[in-house]
């Protein structure tokens, strides 16, 4: 599942002792685990083999450029959905080639850009997008490569604010209309319009919804293709689950033994594979230290030094984490993360952190062993949309990044200062 363990009741990422790691760093900070991003990569480029996936890592979950620069070594690809994604990814050593560009508001210097790098694939959101890039590969005689992104119109059973396939959706072309679209755009001499895309959400903790909306766009493909027209790449997104509990998430195999038969042998040049949490959310903790300890009204609340602008899981998605004491009593060293793992002597804490808004909560009611001023508390499975997604709200400055790769840890993005906080806004 992932290389953080406890040892003797200590909390180690690989062979790195995360205590030690903080001694350095201070709090908060993310611990990234490389094996486990690695090790996982590898899983789903094993599972899909048959397939001979095109894997793009979706590097919004996490994009630093370290992480990014270890999955190109792997052979990924990326998925991005912007210029900055695109300049990243570029920087990381990422193959253009193997990129695909999805997002509905893709600006046209955005666009310039991906075509300038030699983009893969353009996953077009609208036919507003796609008249507008036609226009622009005419323009300046570029021939490039698209998927248009077809929204099934599955649910896929997840919150909703990630649900991406669901009608009315603002992603991607309802798929009553897909049809006819391609039949009407294909032929562009400098847009190649021979891909279909879906990303319907995610997490999504089985292969069913997968099964249903691949079952339904094969159907328009095949009803294009009787016709002449060539539609040779398949993307089928990411969105496949993480273990936030322990095993909530199906195996990537469990994932591809479903999937594959589906789309093994019906045609198609390149299948797209777009994961990101999947990959980087078990290979990430954000660790926290207590500041105090408060009680109120019968309550008791763990105030931590990380707040919902290092970690907006919990407050946007009612997101679950497992939070733990960094080092414990060996018989506090829990055997599942759950949300209502339980043993006797442990304590019921809010773990709040010190923003100004109520929403800044990363637990309710969680029993924990005792906690006092000074504990370091990892807050698990925050490696995908932790960072990423953090502010400097409040006025505070992003937290850093430390990659550990076996007993070695490496900073691979300072902690901001107060200076970074203005530094955008002194004009001179
Ligand atoms: C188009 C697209 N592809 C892939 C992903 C990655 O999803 P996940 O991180 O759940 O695998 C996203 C996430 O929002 C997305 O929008």
């Amino acid at each position: 599942m992932d290389r953080f363990e406890y040892r003797e009741g200590n909390l180690f990422c690989e062979d790195s002792s995360v205590a030690d790691i903080i001694g350095q760093v201070g709090t908060p900070v993310y611990i990234y685990s490389s094996q486990t991003f690695v090790e996982h990569y590898r899983k789903i480029a094993s599972a899909f083999s048959p397939v001979n996936p095109i894997i793009c890592y979706s590097i919004k979950c996490n994009s630093n450029i370290h992480i990014c620069r270890m999955l190109a070594g792997e052979g990924s690809g990326f998925d991005i959905v912007s210029g900055g994604e695109l300049f990243r990814a570029i920087q990381a050593g990422g193959d253009p080639a193997k990129m695909v560009y999805a997002g509905v508001g893709k600006t046209d210097s955005e666009i310039n850009q991906a075509l300038d790098a030699g983009i893969g694939w353009f996953n077009i959101e609208s036919v507003a997008e796609l008249e507008n890039i036609q226009c622009i590969t005419a323009d300046r005689k570029i021939v490039t490569r698209a998927a248009l992104r077809i929204n099934p119109d599955i649910d896929p059973k997840t919150h909703r604010h990630t649900a991406t396939g669901k009608k009315h959706s603002k992603f991607g072309v309802d798929i009553e209309e897909a049809e006819s679209i391609i039949r009407k755009y294909a032929k562009h001499p400098f847009l190649q319009l021979t891909g279909v895309h879906i990303h319907i959400g995610s997490p999504i903790n089985s292969a069913q919804p997968y099964i249903e909306a691949i079952t339904k766009v094969l159907a328009v493909i095949e009803s294009l293709r009787k016709d002449g027209f060539v539609i040779d790449t398949l993307d089928i997104g990411g969105g496949f689950g993480a273990d936030y509990v322990t095993n909530q998430a199906p195996l990537a195999e469990d994932y591809a033994k479903e999937i594959i038969p589906l789309i093994k042998d019906r045609g198609f040049k390149n299948i797209i594979l777009e994961p990101g949490r999947s990959i980087a959310a078990n290979a990430g903790i954000l660790v926290t230290r207590v500041l105090y300890i408060k009680e109120s009204a019968g309550k008791k609340f763990a105030i931590v030094d990380a707040g919902m602008n290092d970690l907006i899981r919990p407050v946007l998605y009612d997101a679950f984490h497992f939070i733990w004491p960094v080092n414990v009593d060996e018989k506090y060293v829990p055997n599942n993360r759950s949300e209502s793992f339980d043993m006797p002597g442990l304590v019921e804490y809010d773990v709040v952190g010190p923003i100004c808004e109520s929403g800044d909560c990363f637990a309710k009611a969680r029993k924990l062993p005792e906690l006092k001023r000074g504990d370091l508390l990892a807050i698990f499975s925050a490696g995908a949309y932790g960072f990423t997604m953090s502010s400097q709200y409040n006025s505070r400055p992003r937290v850093a990044e430390i990659l550990v790769r076996q007993n070695l840890s490496k900073l691979i993005r300072r902690r901001e200062t107060y200076q970074d906080l203005i530094s955008a806004e002194l004009l001179g």
